[in-house]
């Protein structure tokens, strides 16, 4: 077997065995492809695509490429999200979903690009510890119910090779290439149970919905071909979730949201998504799942575990610090807002210091913009559209309004929830 032969092969669009891309992954792994080949073989598969047995394949290769995670602990539950702006769901659904009994034991990533990271947001809370070691970690789970640090262990080593190359050579946007990446990972962190918030729209990976269902399928498929229970939620971001975006901003959001006072995307968000992951970690119902998510908002016991979660990670709940300057920017036009451009708000946030242009910026965890309305509000000349907390780095009046489109005709609000793949 040889990389030409089977680049050759894939180019006749004939299907390759498990063998065959077996090969691929290890002599990559070890060197003896190289990048410029393996760059050949990835922008084959980015044009001709993968079939569901290849992609199948190619996961649960990629997937014993590194460590598997096993936390001997029954019924594990995990979530993942595509990415997108505003996104502070995890810090919402993980105590949530713990306060009925839901076992979560989750790794999240930083923030690079446009779009934020679990992770970073909250280590805007004071002290919060986002690295642990294994037992730590199966012991916070078995006591409280939750535990979230950023990645641990030497997870499938070929993902983490592999995308870094796919990075370079645009073939980050291949749906066979995505779905084996993201669910070689949700497989290797040993959860029974996995849902996917895929975001799609201008501030997402993915932005037709065409795509985001074959994506969702096939994430289903490999899902369930490895005995695991999984559901693929399809969700909007063309505009922002939420009204805040930044770190801190974002995980005093999530808060009010626990709190029962949150904003209503959001919060119908985190109902669904935790109705699901209940229904499935519990085996009840949906139904009887979205009752029990909802007494927990609103009855305190969601806010009060995740102040016990904070705790056992060493975070001050009462330390979250926001920029002090603060920047008010008004409407100029009158109307309807037709769209709040994500990715324009995620990418002005990272340039006010809130996110990474490369992976070793630092940040800063305390500004951000907060918006004052959403899609379908009506706005007159002079309204607030958003606050901006800076610090050194600034954003003009213009470069926010520009994020801004409006119409005369009165507008549907957007749905969130796009469709539901199980
Ligand atoms: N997230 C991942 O983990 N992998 C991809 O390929 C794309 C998004």
């Amino acid at each position: 077997m040889n990389i030409l032969d089977l680049i050759d092969k894939k180019e006749k669009r004939e299907t390759l065995t498990k063998e065959e891309l077996k090969y691929i992954i290890d002599n990559y792994l070890n060197g003896t492809i190289k990048d410029y080949q393996m760059s050949a073989f990835l922008t084959e598969v980015d044009l001709l695509g993968l079939t569901e047995e290849e992609t199948i394949n190619l996961t649960d290769i990629m997937l014993h490429s590194g460590e598997i995670l096993d936390f001997g602990i029954d019924n594990l539950t995990d979530k993942h999200s595509t990415g997108g702006v505003g996104d502070k769901t995890t810090i919402v659904l993980a105590p949530l979903v713990a306060s009925l009994n839901v076992k979560i034991a989750k790794m999240s990533g930083r923030g690079l690009g446009h779009t934020g990271g679990t992770i970073d947001k909250l280590e805007s809370i004071k002290g919060f510890k986002t690295s642990m070691s294994l037992d730590e970690f199966k012991n916070q789970v078995d006591k409280i119910g939750v535990a979230l640090v950023g990645q641990m262990g030497n997870l499938v080593l070929a993902d983490k090779k592999i995308y870094a190359l796919r990075d370079v050579t645009g073939t980050v946007d291949s749906i066979p290439l995505i779905a084996s990446s993201i669910m070689s990972k949700k497989l290797a962190s040993g959860a029974k149970n996995i849902v996917i918030d895929l975001k799609i729209g201008s501030g997402a990976l993915v932005n037709n919905l065409e795509e985001a269902k074959e994506l969702a399928n096939l994430m289903v498929k490999i899902g369930k071909t490895n005995n695991k229970n999984i559901a693929c939620v399809l969700t909007n971001m063309d505009e922002p979730l939420g009204y805040a975006v930044g770190n801190s901003v974002e995980v005093l959001e999530a808060i009010d949201t626990l709190k029962g006072k949150g904003p209503e995307d959001l919060t119908n968000l985190v109902i669904k998504l935790g109705a699901i992951m209940t229904s499935m970690a519990l085996n009840i119902t949906e139904e009887t799942a979205i009752e029990k998510v909802k007494e927990n908002i609103f009855n305190g016991k969601a806010y009060q575990k995740f102040k016990e979660w904070v705790k056992a990670q060493d975070g001050d709940i009462n330390n979250i610090e926001i920029a002090k300057n603060k920047q008010i920017f008004t409407s100029k036009e009158e109307g309807y807002i037709k769209n709040i451009n994500a990715l324009e708000i995620g990418k002005l946030a990272r340039k006010l210091g809130a996110g990474r242009l490369s992976k070793d910026d630092i940040i800063d965890l305390t500004v951000g913009i907060i918006l004052k309305h959403k899609v379908g509000d009506y706005i007159k000349k002079g309204d607030v559209l958003a606050t901006i907390l800076y610090n050194e780095k600034q954003i003009t009046e213009e470069e926010l309004l520009s994020c801004f489109t409006f119409t005369k005709e009165k507008i549907e609000k957007p749905k969130l929830i796009i469709d539901i793949i199980k």
